[in-house]
């Protein structure tokens, strides 16, 4: 089949590369001149384990443009994967999925196009189907067909989880469209749910919305274990072994981050308040995640008492391990916190520095190890959960450091054995 991606970010070179893997031809077009440029010189932008080598394997079915008219000339089902980042009130932004709707219109018109399908990957709100629709109504006056088709994918295992997905869902109010766009998928072995558009662009909040509650969950259960001095580690272990609950997405730590969670979640609430319905839970699973990322700077200054002129390395700063994304990322908040409070930092993380650099202000020193910011340091803080940061020599670490204590924001030190070591740590909930 013929398809566009429209948007090459994450989600849409992702898709567009395991689309071309399945055997179809692959329009990918951006707004972005540079990005595009280098795509076409096989520079690919991102990280994303195994993505280069599935752009290189399928090239002859991959082409890229900055050019709509040439993304409706060569493709009749196109998919819109642009961001929607969160506007001030939490609300997702649909700035560039309206003008990529517009421009579809405009060149649909203008190449007289049929029987075309325009498919949303990217998270959008409940009713922005809809929206789509009227925006290109606008200028096109033929039938197309609207489809929701949300993705899933977690970075750092995006191409596993766009060849293997777990579900694949599509909704549409067009039955023949979303078996046109249930086909693409024909050879992917995941139970397909059909829907109508409202429910499954409701699917993809709800379904990182729970995640999120897992995870605020946690870290309440884990502030209480502080308290009582019950190790939240094996809490999560003895509840997650119950089928029904589940053991993933149950570490506690310094809270969700991400370009997707944080955004999600906001968003979630803020169009069930539109709607008029006040969703409690979510309110309280925001609180949480904002009060768990005070809860390490807290911890801090317990030993520290004063933050000003002391020396802090942070160890990790991707919102998750194996990716080089900073977005939302809860190290950077936390950095920032701790430079309003004097607080010199250096900062650690195997992928994500030059990301990080363009958010962090120039007092950060990037180090290229980890031993490197230990030197003087009076706390070490765990930002990212990078297993790698387990095997470092921590002895000589301790050897580096002023002060030895660590704040181990992701729980992923054994305590015993870094008090043995003579470290002062505290997890998040150990007890
Ligand atoms: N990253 C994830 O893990 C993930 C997972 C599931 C869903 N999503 C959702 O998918 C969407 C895309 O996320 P992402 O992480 O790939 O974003 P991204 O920021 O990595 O990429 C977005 C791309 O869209 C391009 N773009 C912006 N406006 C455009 C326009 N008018 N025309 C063409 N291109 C345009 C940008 O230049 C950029 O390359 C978001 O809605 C996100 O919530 C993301």
């Amino acid at each position: 089949m013929k398809l566009s991606i429209i948007g090459a970010g994450y989600v849409g070179l992702v898709t567009g590369a395991s689309f071309a893997e399945l055997g179809h031809d692959v329009t990918i077009m951006d707004i972005d001149d540079e990005k595009i440029r280098k795509l076409e010189k096989g520079i690919i932008p991102i990280h994303e384990p195994g993505l280069d080598r599935l752009i290189d394997k399928n090239s002859d079915r991959i082409s890229f443009t900055t050019n709509m008219e040439q993304v409706v000339r060569e493709a009749d089902i196109h998919f819109i994967c642009v961001w929607t980042p969160p506007l001030e009130d939490g609300s997702a932004d649909l700035t560039a999925v309206r003008s990529v709707a517009r421009e579809l219109g405009k060149n649909f018109k203008k190449l007289k196009a049929k029987n075309q399908i325009v498919v949303t990957k990217s998270t959008v709100p409940v009713g922005t189907g809809k929206k789509i629709r009227a925006l290109i109504r606008q200028t096109y006056k033929n039938e197309f067909s609207v489809v929701s088709n949300p993705e899933f994918l977690r970075e750092s295992q995006a191409v596993a989880d766009m060849m293997r997905p777990d579900r694949i869902i599509i909704g549409s109010n067009d039955n023949i469209a979303a078996q046109k766009v249930a086909e693409i998928y024909k050879d992917v072995k995941a139970p397909i749910i059909i829907t109508d558009l409202a429910t499954a662009e409701m699917i993809k909040y709800a379904a990182n919305a729970f995640l999120a509650t897992k995870i605020s969950f946690i870290n309440e259960v884990a502030n209480v274990c502080d308290l009582v001095g019950a190790d939240v580690e094996q809490v999560a272990e003895g509840i997650g072994s119950d089928k029904r609950i589940g053991k993933s997405f149950l570490k506690a730590g310094m809270g969700y981050g991400g370009s997707c969670f944080p955004k999600d979640v906001r968003a979630l609430h803020q169009f069930s308040n539109d709607s008029g319905y006040d969703f409690k839970l979510l309110k309280s699973v925001i609180e949480v995640n904002e009060q768990q990322r005070n809860l390490i700077i807290d911890k801090l200054n317990k030993h520290l008492k004063i933050m000003n002129g002391k020396n802090i390395l942070v160890l990790g700063l991707a919102f998750k391990a194996y990716t080089d994304d900073v977005r939302e990322s809860v190290a950077i908040d936390v950095i920032n916190r701790l430079q309003k409070e004097g607080a010199n930092i250096s900062a650690y993380d195997p992928l994500a520095l030059i990301n990080a650099q363009k958010h962090l202000g120039e007092d950060v020193i990037f180090v290229g190890k980890a031993y490197d910011g230990a030197q003087g340091a009076d706390a070490i803080v765990i930002a990212t959960e990078w297993p790698n940061f387990k095997d470092l020599d921590w002895p000589s670490i301790k050897d580096l450091m002023r002060k030895p204590l660590i704040i181990d924001g992701r729980n992923l030190l054994d305590p015993n054995e870094m008090r043995r070591m003579k470290f002062t740590y505290e997890g998040v909930g150990r007890g």
